[in-house]
């Protein structure tokens, strides 16, 4: 089956910005100055890739697009967008331009920023809670992305891989800054980036999984996208999310060096300027898309059980390595 990326990626961007649109409060709800910040960075125009990736898993699993994938996409899309104003921060990366329009604390003050940041990520949970599928199914995927976007404590979901345990989003960001200005070596960019980049991907992924099998199980009909046990499956997705969340990072970390901030809507040769540990840092920028693009083939052959249901995360999944911002 031959997938059109493009079309796909549009549909996904604007079935998000519909969801986004209902879920946020509107611009004019008191207190307006937090509001109106959660929106400037919301709707700057981000790609989408994660509800999108979402919304591909639950529908690989599920055969169809189960009705609430939206609402889970837009929750990981809030999450996401609420890291993204915190990076920049003073504190943090230091940045004023994010998706093409000034930073979140440039416009409304770092006291808003970093309260919109906090806004953004508690809607996010609201929504989630509030996610028409079964319970189980809920609670599965508040346990799954809390754990994917903190710092790594507590039960490991899906702990059948003991041994290299990310340590989420927030542990990630943390050694991200702490390793400013030090000399990386390749275990520890390797560890920094699967956590401050490929957790929530990961995550993403194997949440909309778990909404495509809380479908099924609501509707015995449902004629599955996969050949495997049902927790095979989610396996299968969470090898996926970790490959190709990690060449995500590692594509982000060249582009930061190769393209002009007109073309990244974000400031460029900052990584370089600011002494960060990137994959290009250690590796070089020919050695860093050769191993994005191989860990891609790797990404592909953990989706084998799910056969042609697995498509459009394929095509999704090459984008990723070949997209220019
Ligand atoms: C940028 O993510 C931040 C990283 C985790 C590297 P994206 O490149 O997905 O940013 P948007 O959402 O499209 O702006
Ligand atoms: C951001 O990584 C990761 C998170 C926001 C959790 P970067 O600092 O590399 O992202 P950009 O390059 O500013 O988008
Ligand atoms: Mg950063
Ligand atoms: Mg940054
Ligand atoms: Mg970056």
């Amino acid at each position: 089956m031959s997938v059109d990326v493009q079309s796909l990626l549009k549909t996904g961007v604007s079935v998000t910005d519909a969801a986004l649109e209902r879920l946020l409060p509107a611009a004019t709800t008191p207190p307006s100055s937090i509001h109106r910040a959660m929106r400037h960075s919301t709707f700057a125009g981000g790609k989408r890739l994660r509800p999108i990736l979402a919304m591909e898993a639950a529908r690989a699993v599920a055969g169809v697009l189960p009705e609430s994938a939206a609402e889970l996409g837009s929750a990981l899309e809030m999450v996401h967008t609420y890291s993204l104003i915190h990076d920049d921060l003073p504190a943090l990366d230091n940045d004023d331009l994010r998706r093409g329009k000034p930073t979140c604390h440039v416009v409304y003050g770092e006291a808003i920023a970093i309260l919109a940041g906090d806004a953004l990520q508690t809607l996010a949970f609201q929504t989630l809670a509030q996610l028409p599928a079964p319970a189980p199914t809920v609670v599965e995927i508040l346990r799954e992305l809390s754990f994917a976007i903190g710092t790594g404590v507590g039960p490991v979901p899906g702990s059948d891989t003991p041994g290299e345990l990310p340590s989420g989003m927030i542990g990630g960001q943390v050694m991200d800054i702490e390793g400013e200005g030090q000399k990386p070596t390749a275990a520890t960019v390797e560890r920094i980036h699967r956590a401050k980049t490929g957790a929530l991907i990961t995550t993403s992924i194997v949440c909309g999984g778990l909404l495509g099998l809380g479908y099924c199980l609501s509707n015995p009909e449902a004629k599955t996208g996969f050949t495997c046990s049902h927790s095979d499956a989610i396996s299968a997705l969470r090898v996926f999310g970790e490959k190709a969340g990690l060449a995500f990072q590692i594509v982000d970390d060249v582009l930061d060096m190769t393209q002009t901030s007109e073309q990244l809507g974000k400031t460029a040769g900052k990584d370089t300027a600011t002494e960060k540990s990137t994959w290009p840092a250690v590796f070089g920028i020919e050695q860093s898309i050769k191993d994005a693009e191989a860990l891609i083939a790797d990404a592909f052959a953990a989706l084998a059980p799910f056969g042609e249901a697995a498509a459009p995360l394929k095509a999704l999944a090459s984008y990723l390595v070949d997209r220019n911002h």
